[in-house]
């Protein structure tokens, strides 16, 4: 997709909401009387899950995107309405002949991410 393809951009985000195709997504929730670190809890849980689907030769990818639209989520999905909807993890195998996979995100540096304090 060409820079600044705002037409493209759009059609990608609308991606989110078939799934970039996946077969299958897992929606993780949270207890909201947990507050602030549950959804914390949850984070670490989708690391997790996105290794272990990986090792096990699967591809997936972590949406926050379907959370925007919670209340239909957990109507459809029948969760309870009072739970805290984080986010879903779409997976599948890859479709390796499709362009939008052979996309590789870049990686800040350390010294970008981290900043150091000496004590
Ligand atoms: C919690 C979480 C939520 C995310 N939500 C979305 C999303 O809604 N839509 C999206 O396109 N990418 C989202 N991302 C980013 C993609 O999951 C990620 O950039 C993509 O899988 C590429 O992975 P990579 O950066 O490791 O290459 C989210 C990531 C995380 C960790």
């Amino acid at each position: 997709m060409p820079r600044g393809d705002k037409e493209g951009y759009a059609r990608q985000t609308l991606e989110n909401f078939r799934l970039f195709g996946a077969p299958h997504v897992a929606i993780l929730t949270s207890d909201p009387g947990l507050g602030p670190y549950g959804a914390v809890d949850v984070g670490g849980y989708v690391q997790v899950l996105l290794l272990a689907m990986q090792a096990h030769g699967l591809a997936a990818i972590a949406q926050a995107a379907p959370a925007n639209y919670s209340a239909l989520v957990k109507h459809e999905l029948e969760i309870p309405q009072e739970r805290l909807m984080v986010c879903g993890v779409s997976f599948g195998y890859e479709d390796t002949e499709h362009p939008a996979n052979s996309y590789r995100t870049s990686r800040a540096q350390l010294a970008q991410a981290v900043r150091f304090v000496d004590a």
